[in-house]
């Protein structure tokens, strides 16, 4: 029998910098409904990629001073990229497309082309903001302060040449698709795209750009380039290999059975896609699901904030299954969710440590002290003792697929534990340890009290399987499961398991984590990471007050040799100089710089000194003048270098 497919897709990815935790949730979360997908016995086809034109990516380019093909190859192939990412945390995705890619941009050409000729999309004027200087076009909303946002001059009204699509036209059937059909997930999300967006009118939609030159070309009118929308929707059918030879299963896998979208995507997804798609005449995608957000403190992540959280160092820290079991266990799907490293470690803790850790590492040390290690054939129920365990057991698989097909991940995972807390409560309640001091009396029940735990945990370690792959498969292999009992009509049938199942001791999968230990290394290493995303240096701003001159030329510099320098006592900050200033009498000056040198480096140092400040008490003492710095800030620390000059300069020359 051919299988059924399952197209599913995340959206493309920017690569403009470094991916952190929240990219990663969308990711997992896909990766986790493509691998239960399979596990049923779909043919599935998982797409991923990079969304790599457009502005943003041209100007950070610029700043780097690469090519934007070189800078997006950096952050999609590099180390610790976006491929890199995928790879660590056990993505299984089918495809990879880039927006770069020569097939994708030759059929974005042909997919705008076709609908210009059906009138779909037609030449206008977009009105915007100018700035003639820069020779940039803006949004109303772009401009800051009502100035150019790159060079901070006003700007002036203008009219670019553009093309327009006619989403105009297609506002019915939209709306009719959100309000009767369950295309947009969830539910909740239906009224904000109807109300605010398809009732208040919607605009035709500007889709060529000419003020920058990273995207697709509009093949016959040169100048202008694709709008970067337009090019990353069609991701999902070019990737198939619509209107291009790279690929061929367009007609088999299309349309998507879902897209998994960040809520703030969706007005994208669930409606200027499916308006284009109507234009195209081409089949609408099953659902569009559009997931909350992680927050950090409330807000959402955004390297420019500097409020991401690495996934490498989390993954490093606990493990990949971990982390990918921690963003799918703890927040509801479609809602957004605080991160913090106190939940990941606490869900690490509980669930995979404390209940399933302990009920595999329990069962299979039992099995093997009291069997070693394989069961005996004779077995013996306990009607009344097993009932509620194998009842739950039995009606796993069907609670989990209910809570899967809804992509309701947290439930999904919540219906898995509610069997291994109930198996944990099973040895208690059985207390193995009692009935195995009479082996010969209770084996033939002792064995059965085995047989149910591992039952609990091979179809626990199946339907975990899309979330935590490897360490699925090791409890899996613990329990000396077959081949046959891993799959998904196994999952849901109690006593598939070979009732002389041989057992093999592992590893621990799931060391409990000591949290004060772990929190406080993960907070140093935030806080190294923030440091190093500080710019390098940064300045003292110039003053723009004028001085004038003559009140410039009333202060003193004099050229000053280091003759003593030593701590003052009780004080952190302070050095006493004792200083040749050319008079013949030694000036004393106290300067807050101890954190920087030490007293003896600066004996018989050239400095340069103000000596025509009246003078000040510090601690006690009397200083006369002021030595003269350069201080900056770099990587958030401040920095200052005593201004030294040639040792050729006679104490008491004057500076002017
Ligand atoms: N390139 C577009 C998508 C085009 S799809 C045809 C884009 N890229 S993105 O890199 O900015 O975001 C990719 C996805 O990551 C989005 O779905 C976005 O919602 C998701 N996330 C980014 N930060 C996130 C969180 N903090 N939490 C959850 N998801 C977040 O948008």
């Amino acid at each position: 029998m051919e299988k059924k497919k399952f197209y599913i897709t995340t959206p493309i990815y920017y690569p403009s910098d470094k991916l952190h935790i929240g990219h990663t949730y969308c990711t997992v979360a896909t990766d986790a409904m493509a691998r239960y997908k399979r596990l049923q016995g779909y043919d599935v086809c998982f797409l991923t990629g990079t969304d790599e034109h457009g502005q943003k990516i041209e100007t950070k380019a610029a700043e780097a001073g690469v090519t934007p093909k070189e800078f997006v190859d950096r952050i999609v192939e590099g180390p610790q990229g976006v491929k890199d990412l995928w790879k660590l945390m056990n993505i299984s995705n089918d495809r990879f497309i880039r927006t770069t890619d020569d097939y994708h941009v030759a059929s974005i050409q042909k997919i705008f082309k076709r609908m210009y000729e059906k009138g779909d999309i037609y030449k206008g004027a977009y009105k915007g903001k100018y700035c003639t200087p820069c020779e940039s076009f803006w949004t109303e909303s772009q401009l800051v302060n009502g100035c150019c946002p790159d060079c901070g001059r006003p700007v002036v009204d203008a009219e670019e040449e553009a093309y327009f699509f006619r989403l105009s036209k297609y506002a019915d059937r939209v709306q009719d698709l959100l309000e009767n059909t369950d295309f947009l997930q969830p539910r909740s999300r239906v009224n904000e795209m109807v109300n605010n967006f398809i009732k208040p009118g919607l605009e035709d939609l500007c889709v060529s750009r000419t003020s920058f030159t990273w995207g697709v070309p509009v093949d016959f009118d040169p100048g202008h380039v694709v709008y970067v929308w337009v090019d990353a929707l069609f991701n999902y059918t070019t990737a198939l290999g619509f209107l291009n030879d790279k690929y061929d299963d367009y007609d088999h896998y299309w349309p998507a059975d879902v897209h998994f979208v960040g809520k703030e995507i969706v007005r994208f997804h669930s409606i200027i896609w499916p308006a284009m798609l109507m234009s195209m005449e081409m089949p609408l995608p099953g659902h569009v699901f559009g997931h909350g957000w992680l927050l950090l403190d409330g807000g959402k992540m955004s390297k420019s904030k500097g409020n991401v959280v690495d996934p490498y160092i989390l993954a490093e820290k606990f493990g990949v299954d971990a982390l990918r079991f921690f963003l799918l266990r703890t927040f509801p799907f479609g809602s957004d969710g605080n991160f913090s490293n106190e939940s990941l470690i606490q869900t690490i803790n509980v669930d995979l440590a404390n209940d399933l850790g302990n009920l595999l590492s329990r069962t299979v040390s039992m099995v093997g002290k009291y069997f070693g290690g394989t069961l005996p054939d004779v077995q013996a129920e306990d009607a009344e003792k097993d009932a509620e365990l194998v009842q739950l057991l039995t009606s796993l698989r069907a609670r989990y697929e209910e809570q899967m097909e809804h992509y309701a991940f947290q439930n999904a995972l919540a219906e898995v534990f509610k069997v291994i807390s109930r198996a944990n409560k099973y040895i208690d309640e059985n207390a193995p340890w009692v009935l195995a001091k009479d082996l010969e009396q209770n084996g033939p029940r002792l064995a059965r009290v085995m047989y149910n735990l591992l039952e609990a945990l091979r179809m626990a370690g199946i339907l975990l399987s899309p979330f935590i792959p490897a360490s699925a498969e090791k409890v899996l292999d613990q329990i000396g499961a077959c081949g046959g009992c891993r799959t998904w009509e196994s999952a849901g049938t109690y006593g598939s398991l070979s009732r002389t199942a041989a057992v093999q001791r592992g590893d621990n999968l799931f060391p409990r984590i000591d949290a004060e230990a772990a929190i406080a290394e993960l907070e140093a290493a935030a806080e190294a990471a923030r440091k190093a995303a500080l710019p390098a240096i940064e300045l003292e701003p110039q003053l723009t007050e004028p001085v004038d001159f003559d009140t410039f030329c009333k202060s003193d510099f004099r050229a000053v040799k280091v003759k003593d320098c030593q701590r003052v006592k009780k004080s952190e900050k302070l050095l006493k100089f004792t200083l040749d200033d050319g008079t013949g009498t030694d000036r004393q000056i106290l300067s807050g710089i101890a954190r920087f040198y030490q007293p003896e480096e600066l004996v018989g140092k050239t400095l340069v000194a103000i000596v025509n400040l009246p003078p000040r008490k510090m601690m006690g003492q009397e200083s006369c003048g002021m030595l003269i710095s350069a201080v900056h800030t770099e990587k958030g620390e401040e920095k200052l270098h005593l201004l030294m000059v040639d040792d050729a300069i006679p104490a008491g020359a004057k500076l002017c």
